[in-house]
């Protein structure tokens, strides 16, 4: 979707024009018919109401929609202009028209609010077609171009801050969405190579011969089953202070989750090609981040392996050891995020000495059974941390919602032949794995993990996102760099 900045003059030859509407607050500059057939049609600017009209300006029929934003507190309001953005888009996305004008005259939205709407209208227009050769014209997306016109001062500049955003979300999107036939470590890297060379970001690969040269023990046990070879992609943004101290994220990437010989039941198992959703937000924020020049030094890292059954894959009682030196008896080779997680954050310590590390993993059934798909759950060993990442979920709708760790919960962990054993009880699944994860933070260096298992993925449509991957994790995580590193 294209984005354009034009002059009020603009608006009187669209065919097609939006407007938003505050509660009660019809414009007053409509044509007379247009304003009564909005109240017929019971529309009074109520968040999420919208409403279309036909109306003659010039000779020419003009289609005409007011999308209502309500009169809600600020908190209510950000999230009902970015909703009515992105609902006028996907009322118009495969409508046949080609360009929207968004008239802002009169709205009474600031800057930010405004880029809030196209916000949402860019992130509900994306889509992932390049598998369907036979959709019907009529389901062929047409709308291209979005004119801004009567947008308040200072829009353009946000703008382009908010479109490096939106532009992350696509990536993760993206590689959220493509089958694990094409999208598996070595493709996921040459997936993220073009568009982060090209915005800036340093990478840096680590293939599994180099895995298993540093130890890395607990990664490539996972990997061992497929004919995937694992790898460890590094994107370096270092765009704050030199010598600074970066914050660090850690994504898992398991391309596809068999659960390997602890094998997962058929039915919904092709979800478990978005079970690399933590590294494609992940890599979707480094894309972010650098395409907005964001000031501030952060390294992500994904840990990229396939679980699969296999002759050599690894067999539930197994003991490997991982780069920190511990030993994992592994009972469940199904438990294998956290598996993966481990290694990637032992060697992110190790090599960067992170201030802040923030771990994202689609890495329990258990998180939705808790919280469905409306938060995330946060796992966090430092209160301020906790807080920051909350409030960053808050201001951006992808939330977070905190969840308690302790060593009463850690010591269903113990194992009687290793260090530790990689699944606790049937009870508080989500816990335990934040525990095992913990178990690799070193020097109580701040670190929370959040388990996106619930967040990844929509059934339907969602405010922002059609059906399908969400582009979760983007937001939080840029603006948690936003309002901590970068402040
Ligand atoms: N990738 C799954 C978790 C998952 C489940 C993500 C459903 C999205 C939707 C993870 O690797 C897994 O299999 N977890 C097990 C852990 C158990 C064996 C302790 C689970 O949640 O059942
Ligand atoms: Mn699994
Ligand atoms: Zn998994």
């Amino acid at each position: 979707m294209q984005i354009q900045f034009l002059d009020a003059s603009a608006a009187t030859s669209a065919r097609l024009v939006a407007r938003i509407v505050n509660k009660d607050a019809v414009p007053a500059d409509l044509e007379p018919v247009l304003a009564e057939a909005a109240r017929m049609a019971r529309f009074s600017g109520k968040a999420g109401q919208i409403f279309e009209g036909f109306v003659e300006r010039g000779g020419q029929v003009v289609r005409v929609v007011l999308a209502g934003i309500g009169a809600g507190d600020a908190k209510d309001r950000k999230g009902a202009i970015e909703k009515a953005g992105a609902s006028i888009v996907a009322k118009y996305l495969t409508s046949g028209e080609t360009a929207l004008a968004l008239d802002l005259t009169g709205a009474g939205l600031s800057a930010d609010e405004a880029v809030g709407a196209l916000t949402g209208a860019v992130l509900r227009s994306w889509r992932h077609d390049v598998y369907r050769t036979k959709l019907a014209d009529d389901k062929k997306p047409t709308l291209a171009v979005i004119s801004v016109v009567g947008a308040p001062e200072g829009v353009e500049a946000l703008w382009e801050v908010e479109q490096a955003v939106a532009s992350g979300v696509a990536l993760t999107r993206e590689l959220v969405t493509e089958p694990a036939n094409t999208i598996y470590p070595e493709t996921f890297v040459e997936r993220c190579k073009a568009p982060m060379e090209a915005a800036g970001l340093k990478l840096r690969v680590l293939d599994d011969k180099e895995m298993a040269a540093l130890g890395m023990g607990s990664l490539l046990g996972v990997a061992q089953g497929s004919v995937r070879p694992a790898r460890l992609l590094v994107m370096e943004w270092m765009g704050g202070a030199a010598g600074d101290k970066p914050v660090a994220f850690v994504g898992k990437g398991v391309t596809f989750d068999t659960g390997g010989i602890s094998l997962k039941p058929p039915a919904g198992m092709e979800d478990m090609k978005w079970d690399m959703g933590g590294a494609g937000a992940v890599a979707g924020t480094m894309l972010a981040l650098a395409l907005r020049k964001a000031k501030a030094n952060v390294v992500g890292v994904c840990g990229l392996v396939e679980n699969m059954p296999d002759g050599n894959a690894q067999r539930p009682g197994d003991v490997v050891t991982s780069l920190s030196g511990q030993t994992i008896e592994v009972i469940n080779t199904d438990a294998e995020g956290r598996l993966v997680l481990c290694d990637a954050l032992t060697w992110v310590q190790r090599e960067y000495s992170p201030v802040k590390i923030v771990d994202l993993a689609t890495l329990t059934g258990a998180i939705i059974a808790a919280l469905a798909h409306e938060y995330a759950g946060l796992f966090s060993n430092n209160d301020a941390l906790a807080a920051e990442l909350t409030a960053a979920g808050e201001a951006t709708g992808d939330r977070l919602w905190r969840f308690p760790m302790g060593p009463a919960y850690d010591k269903q962990l113990d194992s009687a032949i290793a260090d530790m054993k990689n699944v606790g009880t049937r009870f508080g699944g989500s816990i335990t794995a934040a525990q095992f994860l913990k178990r690799f933070i070193e020097n109580d260096t701040p670190w929370a993990h959040l388990d996106i298992a619930g967040t990844v993925w929509a059934d339907k449509a969602g405010a922002t996102w059609d059906k399908g991957a969400t582009g979760f994790g983007v937001r939080v995580l840029d603006r948690f760099v936003r309002d901590t590193a970068e402040a």
